[in-house]
């Protein structure tokens, strides 16, 4: 258990579809799921067969037969309303974790990511509503805040979609919110497993865009911990921050490999040199936690009590926001390697 981890959220007796559930997230979110609670159904949601049957046969492993026994699989595209909507039949919780996530890729393939990003967040408020699921929370990402490429801006439209979605549910009180936060270390895809695969290669270097680079980090068993205590404390509209530590691009290098040398390659097409979460104008609607930051929505047409005002939370100071490089929370090279060490 962590520092983000849920106080008495009971998944007990619970169907919870996870969309996405064999990427890096869903994964992880599901084994944490299935180790700590007694959920009636477990369902992974996503197109390719491969990575299902992969991780059927790795499951099968670690879990006894009926635990196993609760999980299904489903395959199917959140692009596609009627096999999603087929799928949240009897649903309590759904998490939205598919996504295209390749900010060169989304700036190459714009349609695409609009297609799975955008036109599936609205399909999943869609089916979700039509199956009166209870609680729907979706991932984001630092990307999404005052979004510079395609990939942030799709999830921004996500974002706005999700926490729009609460006026549309009336009687039935479906509650959506969504959880953003930074870099996850050693996700699919990212840049930690290129350099350990760039130093497993014998590299003496290791590429990094601009000297000044910095980002937010945070652990994969942080982040599944950070949405089920989001899940536990979510009244509808919210977007939950983590307040996680920062670090720039050199000194991960150093961490990572105290000898390797740093090449400077040049700021990619789409890229910042600082990401941001939640930038000074979103610091209006936003109240700080104990250990997150939370944006409340702002046209608010159905039952909700703010978190603003009651104990425990305080007002952000005017002008704030957070950033990956006016962070007060700075990685040391020892905390990153504790951060490597997590199972990844
Ligand atoms: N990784 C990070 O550093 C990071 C940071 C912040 C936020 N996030 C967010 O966290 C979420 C999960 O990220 P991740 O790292 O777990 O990504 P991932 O490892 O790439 O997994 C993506 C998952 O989505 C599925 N998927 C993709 N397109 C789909 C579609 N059209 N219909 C149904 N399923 C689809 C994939 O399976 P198939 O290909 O088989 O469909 C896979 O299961 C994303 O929303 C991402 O934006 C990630």
């Amino acid at each position: 258990m962590g520092r983000f981890s849920p106080k008495t959220l009971d998944l007990d007796g619970k169907v919870i579809l996870v969309t996405g559930g064999t990427g890096s997230f869903g994964r992880r979110f599901i084994e944490t799921v299935l180790r700590r609670s007694d959920p009636r159904k477990v369902i992974v949601y996503s197109r390719d067969e491969l990575k299902q049957s992969d991780m059927q046969l790795e499951l099968r492993e670690q879990f006894d037969e009926a635990t196993y026994g609760k999980l299904r699989f489903f395959l199917g595209d959140v692009r596609d309303r009627e096999r999603l909507t087929l799928a949240l039949r009897g649903v309590d919780i759904v998490i939205h974790a598919a996504a295209l996530k390749q900010v060169p890729a989304a700036e190459y393939n714009p349609s695409e990511c609009i297609h799975t990003n955008v036109l599936g967040a609205e399909n999943v408020v869609w089916a979700s509503l039509n199956n009166h699921v209870k609680q729907v929370v979706a991932l984001s990402t630092d990307k999404a805040c005052n979004p510079i490429n395609l990939y942030g801006a799709t999830k921004l439209a996500s974002d706005k979609t999700f926490v729009a979605a609460n006026n549309l549910s009336g009687d039935i009180g479906t509650r959506f919110a969504v959880v953003r936060y930074g870099n996850v270390v050693g996700s699919r895809g990212s840049v930690v497993p290129l350099y350990k695969r760039l130093l497993a290669q014998g590299a003496t270097e290791l590429p990094v865009t601009d000297a000044r680079m910095t980002r937010f980090w945070i652990t994969l068993n942080q982040g599944v911990e950070f949405v089920l205590s989001s899940l536990e404390i979510m009244r509808g509209g919210e977007i939950f921050v983590p307040k996680i530590p920062s670090m720039t691009m050199p000194d991960l290098v150093k961490a990572m490999s105290p000898a390797a040398g740093v090449k400077i390659v040049g700021i990619r097409p789409g890229e910042k040199l600082h990401e941001m979460m939640i930038s000074a104008d979103d610091a209006r609607a936003t109240v700080e936690l104990e250990d997150r930051y939370v944006i409340e929505p702002t046209f608010v047409e159905y039952p909700r009590t703010p978190f603003r005002g009651e104990a425990g939370t305080k007002d952000v100071a005017e002008g704030f926001s957070y950033s990956s490089d006016s962070n007060d929370d700075w990685l040391s090279e020892d905390g990153l390697n504790a951060m490597l060490a997590e199972k990844a």
